[in-house]
């Protein structure tokens, strides 16, 4: 798909409060929703919306108990820091109202006759409100004309004759809101919006339709959507207006931003976003990285197939499947089956497949042994001729068996199904036991140990894949999760006298590996560890 980029400087028409534009690398406006019961409640979350750098708000009439139109509508645009957008939506478009069809639409027409910069009429009635307005509508008002569907996106051709619609209604803005099915729903959307000659509000509803959100302000919409707090939204799926301002950093976000994402299923919890924006931001990198909610990864790639999505993040479940993505994966990220880094060749688009979670693990294992012995640096590994006991065959398992291994460590594998524990031993080379048997294991002491089960997961908290008394004969003990930061199996392994190894280690060991091939700069490893410091 070839993005060509129509760009539309649209200006916010209300004099005095012209948005002042110096910092900006995109002219998409940060519109807060304001959905208060009450004018008075409503006027305080202008304030709030104003002092958190809204362009603009959404005033939602139909939310409010006891209007009185004229008198509130006045109240509204004198009180109000920023522009003015009404929305009066009625329940047969998604809205509140169910009253009067000619009152409803009186009320538009009010706002805009008393200084409102923008309104919002419903492409049903959009021509109906033409005629009735006969050429009387204010200069400064811009009429913005929505169209939503709480299905599905439909195709291109049919969102272009939707836009052609809404344009020919007498629309000075056209929106369309549509409902993501999949990830691959937003593109169609941001081809319609790259190629608007009108300004475009394009947006789609839902968890998997966050990035259109995003990455409007890459294809040039003409404003979205961020709520002042998270969860109160007037549309699923809409970001906060701080998260749009420094999470996602915004404001800098321009045609040429590349575009990097975290792919999984779930995917909402990850930290890869905060950390990976932040330091894009630190350096002023023109990237932005997001929450990509995918549910078929092949498809994701066939859709997102332009140089704009640069690098990626895999995580689960697509770890293995991502492997058949790649034009080519290296020779680790090969014998483990799984890939956790992907990244596009900007030359020829090609996709290169990597693991770099046994390099954050490994490196993370190495360096807890090296505080443990007091040395530094040294050619081998701190792991050469150790013996190191995973627990779990499964892609974690898989990967940490394999880089001990490359390490010089003579490894073991205990599963619960002693068949999958020797069937990945003898792939890398190493020994299976049963997990029953792990408790009685002590062929020697100073071993490790590496947890990558979901024993212990919540709610099992109280099962553990090895009793405390057998820790004793470990010199160090490492778990792949980081949330929490302290499992179980750490706390004991810890009162045992081991020393710990968390999984935050190894996100922000494979973290460095990741940053510096999406973007080729040496990772800012202090920025890295203060910011996973705050979470
Ligand atoms: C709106 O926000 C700006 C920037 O935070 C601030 O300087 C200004 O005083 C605010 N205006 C009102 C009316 O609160
Ligand atoms: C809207 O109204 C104006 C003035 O009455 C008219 O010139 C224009 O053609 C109308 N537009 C549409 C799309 O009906
Ligand atoms: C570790 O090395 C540092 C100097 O590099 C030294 O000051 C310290 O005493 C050593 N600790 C142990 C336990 O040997
Ligand atoms: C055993 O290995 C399988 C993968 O082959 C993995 O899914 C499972 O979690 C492991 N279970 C235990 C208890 O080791
Ligand atoms: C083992 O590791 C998993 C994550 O891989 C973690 O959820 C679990 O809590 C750990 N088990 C214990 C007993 O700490």
């Amino acid at each position: 798909m070839c993005f060509r980029f129509f760009f539309f400087f649209f200006q916010v028409a209300s004099g005095s409060k012209l948005v002042s534009g110096s910092m900006r690398k995109n002219p998409t406006l940060i519109c807060v929703p304001i959905m208060g019961e009450s004018v008075d409640k409503m006027v305080v979350d202008m304030g709030k919306a104003n002092a958190s750098g809204a362009d603009l708000v959404e005033i939602r009439l139909d939310g409010l108990k006891n209007f009185n139109p004229r008198e509130n509508i006045k109240t509204l645009i004198k009180e109000s820091p920023v522009p003015t957008l009404f929305t009066y939506r009625p329940i047969w478009e998604g809205g509140q109202y169910d009253g009067d069809e000619n009152k409803r639409v009186d009320v538009l027409r009010l706002a805009m006759e008393l200084g409102a910069d923008y309104i919002d009429v419903e492409l049903q009635v959009a021509r109906e409100f033409n005629d009735s307005v006969r050429g009387k509508k204010p200069e400064k008002c811009k009429v913005i004309v929505s169209s939503h569907n709480y299905q599905y996106t439909p195709s291109v051709e049919d969102l272009s004759n939707l836009v052609a619609r809404i344009q020919a209604s007498g629309a000075d803005i056209v929106k369309f809101a549509t409902t993501a099915l999949d990830i691959t729903d937003v593109a169609r959307v941001f081809q319609i919006t790259v190629h608007s000659q009108v300004p475009i509000i394009g947006l789609v509803m839902g968890e998997r339709g966050l990035i259109s959100r995003i990455l409007c302000a890459k294809f040039g919409g003409f404003l979205t959507f961020g709520t002042l707090e998270n969860g109160i939204v007037s549309a699923p799926g809409q970001p906060t207006i701080k998260d749009l301002l420094d999470l996602y950093n915004f404001r800098q976000m321009g045609p040429d931003t590349k575009v990097f994402g975290i792919i999984g299923k779930p995917v909402g919890h990850s930290k890869s976003p905060i950390l990976y924006n932040e330091a894009f931001k630190s350096v002023g990198f023109n990237g932005v990285f997001v929450h990509l909610l995918v549910d078929d990864i092949a498809k994701f790639f066939q859709t997102y197939s332009s140089n704009d999505f640069a690098g990626f993040s895999c995580t689960i479940p697509h770890k293995e499947a991502a492997v058949k993505c790649c034009d080519e994966v290296d020779t680790v990220a090969k014998s483990i089956g799984a890939v956790n880094c992907i990244i596009r060749r900007q030359s020829d688009g090609k996709l290169f497949g990597y693991n770099t979670d046994y390099v954050g693990a490994i490196s993370a294992i190495e360096d807890g042994l090296r505080g443990r012995l007091n040395v530094s640096g040294g050619v081998s590994s701190a792991l050469a001729g150790k013996l190191f006991v995973v627990i779990g065959a499964g892609g974690a398992g898989k990967a940490l068996a394999y880089g001990a291994k490359a390490k010089g460590a003579r490894v073991v594998i205990a599963n619960r199904t002693y068949d999958r524990a020797r069937e990945l031993a003898e792939t890398v080379g190493g020994h299976a036991l049963s997990l029953a048997d792990l408790e009685n294991f002590n062929p020697e002491d100073g071993m490790i140990l590496a947890n990558t089960t979901s024993i212990g997961m919540q709610p099992k908290v109280d099962e553990t894949p090895i009793p405390k008394h057998a820790l004793g004969h470990y010199a160090l003990v490492f778990d792949a999760v980081y949330t929490p930061k302290i499992t179980r199996l750490l706390r004991e392994a810890e009162e045992s006298g081991a020393t710990i190894v968390s999984g935050l280690e190894m996100f922000i060991g494979q973290a460095y590996e990741q940053y510096e091939r999406f973007t080729g700069l040496p990772a800012p490893k202090e920025l890295f560890q203060k910011t996973m410091a705050k979470y």
